[in-house]
């Protein structure tokens, strides 16, 4: 039998295993059978920056442009100040409308400063093909109505790591709002780089925020507006479209950031229109939100689905539903027309709240907004918030968190 030789440490270590045994079985034996509180200050922290759920008054009421847009002040009614966020973010609002909750992104309007004065202000363009939501804020919403919305959400915000020091802002129409707010924080001193705002309306009376950023250029010199209108001629603006041309005019030299936010027929022109400016993929960002009505017009759409109605089976844990789903319309929007409240988050494909699994049949996903991992798409995995229906469709959806 071999002699083995054990040094006075060695000796040290097997006697302190040995009773760290012990000594862990009478700390399991004495410990009471009640759950340990976890109150951790980096917890609440990230609670209140992040919350589920933020419930607001509406303290004030502005009609804007012709009156169908409304700009809404909402103060929290805790009294607590709400989350703070990035210029360029949203929020979801959640309306029970006729016994369905009704989930729709809208963009905040304000700079992120407002929080610290516990509000912050949504402005919502009437609508009149999105039956659900907008047309029912302008005709219930009133002044001291309580209304719920989600945390910030949202990736349209600058980042100083990625985007260029100097950015063309590009908004058509209402979709000013987060450019807007991303003026307002650039003003506050809350951001920091130079923002030149190519502004397209149709005429002079469609311009939104015509006095407020007055206010903010006489505030800073890093924020300028150019007014560009499609059908009116005016002193001081320049007419047409946001071509190639004329962003290259008011960029100047050097590199720069391009920021979208408008329609889905404004990306499909600016597309070709970056194009031409071989701006890098990384300079070029759109918000995409719950932005694409009209999947058809994108490249690969199968057009013999367009204005069908699908069968749509979605199984959520044990509860299993059968609906309509309209080609025309994302999974999610069919879920929600249906009283079904899947998750979701961002509504553009990209935060991946709703990630489903696609059981059986066919779906189109628009390039532009196809947020899946590789392995996601591999493994047969959907976005239903960017995903429509080609097929009838059967899906698995975890519930809403
Ligand atoms: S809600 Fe973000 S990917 Fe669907």
């Amino acid at each position: 039998m071999a002699n083995v030789k054990m040094s006075p440490i060695g000796l040290m270590d097997m006697l302190y295993f040995k009773n760290k045994k012990v000594k862990r079985e009478q700390i399991i034996e004495n410990t009471p059978l009640t759950a340990l509180v976890q109150d951790y200050a980096s917890n609440r922290q990230a609670a209140a920056r992040h919350p589920n759920s933020q419930f607001f008054t509406i303290e004030d009421i502005q009609v804007r442009g012709k009156g169908d847009v409304r700009t809404y002040t909402l103060r929290r009614t805790d009294g607590e100040n709400p989350a703070f966020f990035r210029a360029g973010q949203f929020v979801v609002i959640r309306q029970v409308i006729d016994g369905k909750l009704i989930a729709r992104p809208v963009t905040l309007s304000c700079g992120p400063a407002m929080t610290l004065e516990g509000k912050i202000q949504l402005t919502v363009k009437r609508v009149e093909q999105d039956a659900f939501l907008s047309a029912y804020i302008h005709e219930n919403w009133k002044v001291g109505d309580e209304v719920e919305t989600s945390g910030p959400q949202g990736t349209f915000f600058y980042e100083g790591l990625r985007d260029a020091k100097k950015v063309i802002a590009i908004a058509g129409g209402s979709g000013i709002t987060p450019v807007f707010a991303m003026t307002n924080a650039i003003a506050d001193g809350d951001e920091d780089f130079d923002m030149t705002v190519l502004y397209g309306s149709r005429t002079k009376e469609d311009i939104l925020f015509a006095d407020e950023f007055a206010a903010i250029m006489k505030r800073t010199d890093k924020v300028r507006l150019v007014n560009v209108l499609s059908e009116e001629e005016a002193e001081g603006c320049e007419h047409g479209f946001i071509t190639a041309e004329l962003i290259r005019k008011y960029a100047g030299d050097g590199t720069y950031s391009i920021f979208a936010a408008g329609s889905q027929g404004m990306y499909q022109f600016l597309d070709g229109e970056a194009e031409k400016l071989g701006i890098a993929k990384k300079y070029y960002r759109k918000e995409l939100y719950d932005n694409i009505g009209r999947p058809w017009m994108y490249p690969g759409y199968p057009m013999e689905a367009k204005d069908q109605v699908f069968t749509l089976k979605i199984k959520m844990c044990d509860r299993h539903f059968e609906i309509p789903c309209s080609a025309n319309e994302n999974i999610l929007v069919a879920l929600e027309r249906a009283g079904i409240a899947g998750p979701n988050r961002c509504r553009g494909g990209i935060c991946g709240w709703c990630r489903s699994r696609l059981l059986e049949g066919d779906v189109f996903i628009p390039e532009d907004s196809d947020g899946r991992r590789a392995q996601d798409k591999l493994d047969g995995y959907i976005h239903p918030c960017a995903s429509f229906a080609v097929s009838d469709l059967s899906i698995e959806m975890p519930l809403k968190k």
